[in-house]
């Protein structure tokens, strides 16, 4: 895989601790943030329906349902962010939505996260004796020692996990003629593997589709290597004997040259979805702060992140906590889109493959098992 070559635009991370936003140092937004039990918190008009339950109930206060969930123009669209970005969506407002993703998309499909303490990826690696957990993915630490990431890349390869409705949700952006481009952090290879079409996807972190010498950049194919470390063995680049390692980028590294299209993509979004991620590493985190300052914003998160963390929220901001799953099906039932979804998901799944794609002019059948051969 090309590699761009700004310096730049580099991964970093200092050893053991991963990069905080500017977000969440910058001072002027630490004093804009309230803590969440100062009870200062309650400008409901901001709050998702779920935030305003969690903030009335830190209060002790109990939250009216009737207060919360009717709006006052006596519709059934639910007011907070789902609500209003439903109806927005409803209304025809969004056409060009960007997706920003991370490991929280595919923990329904069985693979953890990083960093979520306990069962995030990095609280799990004491096995394989690193001096901190993001060792594994140093581009240094890789070229003195590629056991520990090869282990690892055993468990990693993509292949024994299937898309969640999450993924089926995004791909349906698509076919609603929705997605202007997904721009994902995650490696596991389940967004091609669902149908979004490689020209609306950015696997900003690379993939396990192609390999190559990490010294040199020589390309070596994908399938021996692959066969090389599950038979643990190094696979050895045949112009320089560096070792050769799947494109996934490791800090240190450059991001792929499709990244960059964010340049365009980005100021041309009228929606941005945030989903599953933490936000904490750079320069991809930032790239959520590159929408038109007009452009409406929603985190789909366990927990609030990046910009998301301060207090208030800007305006066009939105975000509703908690899982991601039951988030984006309610977000897919005020679209009467849910049983859709559901279908193209069950066809897709069980193989048949029945689902006509109507984005898909010519009607072919709209299965991309072309993109399971990375697997
Ligand atoms: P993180 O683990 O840092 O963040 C995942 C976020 O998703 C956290 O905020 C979780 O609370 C949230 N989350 C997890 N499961 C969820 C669920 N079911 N519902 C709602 N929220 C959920 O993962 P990333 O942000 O993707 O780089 O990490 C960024 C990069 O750091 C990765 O690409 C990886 C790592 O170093 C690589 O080298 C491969």
């Amino acid at each position: 895989m090309s590699k761009a070559k700004s310096s730049r635009d580099r991964r970093i991370a200092p050893p053991g601790v991963a990069r905080v936003t500017r977000s969440s140092i910058n001072p002027q937004d630490s004093q804009r943030t309230k803590p969440a039990d100062s009870g200062l918190v309650d400008d409901l008009s901001l709050m998702s329906v779920s935030e305003q339950q969690a903030s009335l109930a830190r209060k002790g206060k109990s939250p009216s349902t009737k207060a919360i969930l009717s709006s006052p123009s006596g519709s059934s669209v639910p007011r907070g962010a789902l609500g209003t970005i439903g109806r927005l969506m409803k209304l025809g407002r969004v056409r060009n939505i960007v997706v920003v993703a991370g490991a929280g998309i595919s923990t329904a499909s069985g693979i953890p996260d990083f960093r979520t303490p306990g069962t995030g990826l990095y609280a799990n690696l004491a096995k394989y004796d690193i001096p901190y957990p993001e060792a594994i993915f140093n581009i240094d630490y890789f070229s003195d020692n590629p056991h520990p990431f090869f282990s690892l890349a055993k468990e990693l390869y993509p292949g024994h996990h299937r898309p969640n409705y999450v993924h089926y949700f995004i791909r349906m952006l698509h076919q609603k003629g929705l997605l202007l481009r997904m721009y994902t952090q995650n490696i596991d290879g389940l967004e091609k593997l669902c149908g979004i079409p490689d020209d609306k996807l950015v696997e900003a972190h690379g993939s396990f589709a192609t390999a190559a010498c990490h010294l040199c950049y020589t390309p070596y194919p994908a399938e021996e290597a692959k066969q090389a470390i599950m038979n643990g063995s190094v696979p050895i680049c045949t112009f320089c004997a560096g070792a050769v390692k799947p494109n996934v980028v490791f800090f240190g590294e450059d991001l792929p040259e499709k990244y960059f299209q964010h340049a365009e993509d980005f100021p041309k979004a009228d929606l941005l979805m945030i989903m599953g991620t933490s936000l904490k590493i750079e320069p991809f985190a930032s790239l959520v702060n590159t929408v038109k300052s007009t452009v409406p914003r929603l985190l789909l998160n366990r927990d609030p992140v990046g910009p998301f963390e301060r207090r208030p929220l800007r305006r066009g901001d939105y975000m509703e906590l908690g899982d991601l799953s039951d988030s984006v099906q309610k977000l897919a039932e005020i679209l009467g889109w849910h049983s859709e979804i559901q279908d193209l998901m069950n066809s897709h799944e069980n193989g048949l493959c029945s689902y006509t794609d109507p984005s898909n002019s010519s009607g072919e059948n709209s299965d991309s098992s072309e993109t399971d051969s990375m697997h």
